[in-house]
């Protein structure tokens, strides 16, 4: 009989690519995903534990999960809810206390033994009062035994090639949540892309948690970096456009840098975060780097790749930011000028060096720091959507959008694109004329000549050096 498991993400990109390794891991043993958790047989909770309020939302979805779980118990089924993801890493006991509604707890490392917790949990006759917790970092990496991925890619794919962070910035979890620097085997993760690809992946995006610290076995023994790896990705023919993110940028190498300056597949887009424009901030983070050697990095990576674009993470009101400190981050902010940037005010996540620090900022002062760097930010994203308007940009279409007769994708810049199409062109590469643009997004009408749903060879830095 066919169950149902419903799968909620939340938090990166690497706890959407956990999300469908879930589905595959369960895929064996009779579950389907479904789009809905009223009814399932089982939900995930796949948690992300980066900022306080990520955290919260999950307690209050576990408590909205109760009342389904009461409609399921009355129809006479059962709905299993378990927890995944960075929040399961780092409080599974506290979850398992504070909500006797969860069978199940178990880490990002440890998920492809969700069989064998089921298992458990069946042989325990249910909760009994005590879930099935998993949150080890087993030696044999959960990469060696997830099974085939059974989940279709769509045109853009996510792939992990790096999981983990040695880095221990001081306001971090995820060094604790996701543990050490691990890369995978070149030789596995071509397989993996070749079968996205196969399965009708036109884009991958390489993700790890710090993706430029790469440094998986190659096929020749060698130690691979992250340039050579993309160069190798770049051979798989059906393959047409490569990203990868989250850089570090003390882990941008010469080697990366010559990648993005001349293979075509690699876009030219790169997010970067910084954090803050303060040396003083910069170093009781423990970023490694300062304000200038950012400024210089960008510069090294802008004459390789003119008009790359480029994005950013900024913290706020770390503790001891001053004013001045804040206004050094306004002024980095000016002088590297970005396509878009996520920033977030500061929250102490237990257990980091940073939470203990005396010199908390208080909350209405990082309110007010967050709104003026996001004015200045939304301020240059609009500026580069408005550059674009006129231009014929390569779009992948990925999917319908929300009126009829339209299709999203993105352009190299990973900016969202908004195009007059039919079906015939989705999951397809298509040349599309910018007409508008707005704060986070452009509107398109496709070029004439363009082929329905057809794929361009490569989406080469197209008028890369119009952007300023
Ligand atoms: N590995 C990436 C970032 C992963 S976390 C890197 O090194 O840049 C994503 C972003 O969340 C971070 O870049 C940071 O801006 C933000 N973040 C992480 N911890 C945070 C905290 N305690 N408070 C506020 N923002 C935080
Ligand atoms: Fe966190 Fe820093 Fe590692 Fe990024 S590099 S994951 S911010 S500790
Ligand atoms: Fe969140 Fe864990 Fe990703 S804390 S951002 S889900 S690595």
């Amino acid at each position: 009989m066919t169950k149902t498991v419903h799968i909620k993400t939340y938090g990166c990109q690497m706890n959407e690519y956990d999300s469908a390794r879930m589905a595959d891991v369960l895929a064996p043993l009779g579950f389907a995903p479904t789009a809905s958790a009223a009814g399932a047989d089982m939900v995930i909770l796949n948690t992300c534990h980066i900022r306080e309020k990520a955290a919260e939302k999950v307690f209050s979805e576990l408590g909205r999960l109760r009342a389904l779980q009461a409609a399921r118990a009355r129809d006479g089924g059962r709905m299993l809810v378990a927890v995944a993801g960075c929040v399961a890493q780092a409080e599974g006991e506290e979850i398992l206390r504070r909500a006797p509604n969860v069978d199940l707890v178990v880490g990002p490392q440890a998920y492809h033994r969700l069989p064998e917790m089921l298992a458990r949990l069946t042989r325990a006759g249910g909760r009994d009062g005590r879930g099935v917790l998993d949150t080890e970092f087993p030696i044999n990496t959960k990469f060696d035994h997830l099974p085939e991925s059974v989940t279709p890619p769509g045109a853009s794919a996510f792939l992990t090639v790096q999981e983990g962070c040695d880095k221990f910035c001081t306001f971090c979890v995820v060094p604790y949540t996701r543990g050490a620097e691990y890369s995978r085997p070149v030789a596995d993760i071509v397989t993996e892309a070749e079968r996205l690809c196969a399965n009708g992946a036109l884009e991958i995006t390489l993700l790890g948690q710090n993706v430029n610290a790469y440094h998986g076995a190659g096929v020749d023994g060698d130690a691979w970096g992250l340039g050579r790896l993309i160069r190798r990705m770049a051979e798989i023919p059906r393959l047409q456009r490569l990203r990868y993110t989250t850089s570090h940028p003390r882990d941008l190498d010469a080697a990366l840098i010559a990648a993005h300056a001349d293979e075509p597949k690699l876009m030219p887009y790169l997010h970067l975060p910084v954090q803050s424009g303060a040396d003083a901030i910069l170093k009781a983070m423990n970023r490694g780097h300062t304000a200038d050697d950012y400024r210089h990095l960008v510069d090294r990576l802008r004459r390789a790749v003119p008009g790359i674009a480029l994005s950013s993470d900024f913290i706020v009101g770390f503790p001891g930011e001053s004013d001045e400190d804040f206004a050094a981050t306004l002024r980095l902010v000016g002088d590297i000028g970005y396509a878009q940037a996520y920033s977030f005010m500061y929250s102490p996540r237990p257990g980091t060096p940073a939470a203990s620090l005396a010199a908390q900022v208080p909350d209405a002062r990082k309110a007010e720091r967050l709104a003026m760097l996001q004015a200045c930010l939304a301020d240059q994203q609009a500026a580069f959507n408005d550059a674009s308007i006129g231009r014929t940009l390569p779009v992948l279409l990925e999917r319908r959008g929300r009126k009829p007769g339209q299709l999203v994708g993105r352009s190299p810049y990973m900016q969202a694109v908004h195009v007059a199409a039919g079906d015939e062109a989705l999951n397809g590469i298509a040349q599309v004329r910018i007409v508008g643009a707005g704060p986070n997004s452009l509107a398109g009408e496709l070029a004439i000549g363009h082929e329905a749903g057809a794929t361009r060879p490569a989406d080469r830095h197209v008028a890369a050096e119009a952007y300023p």
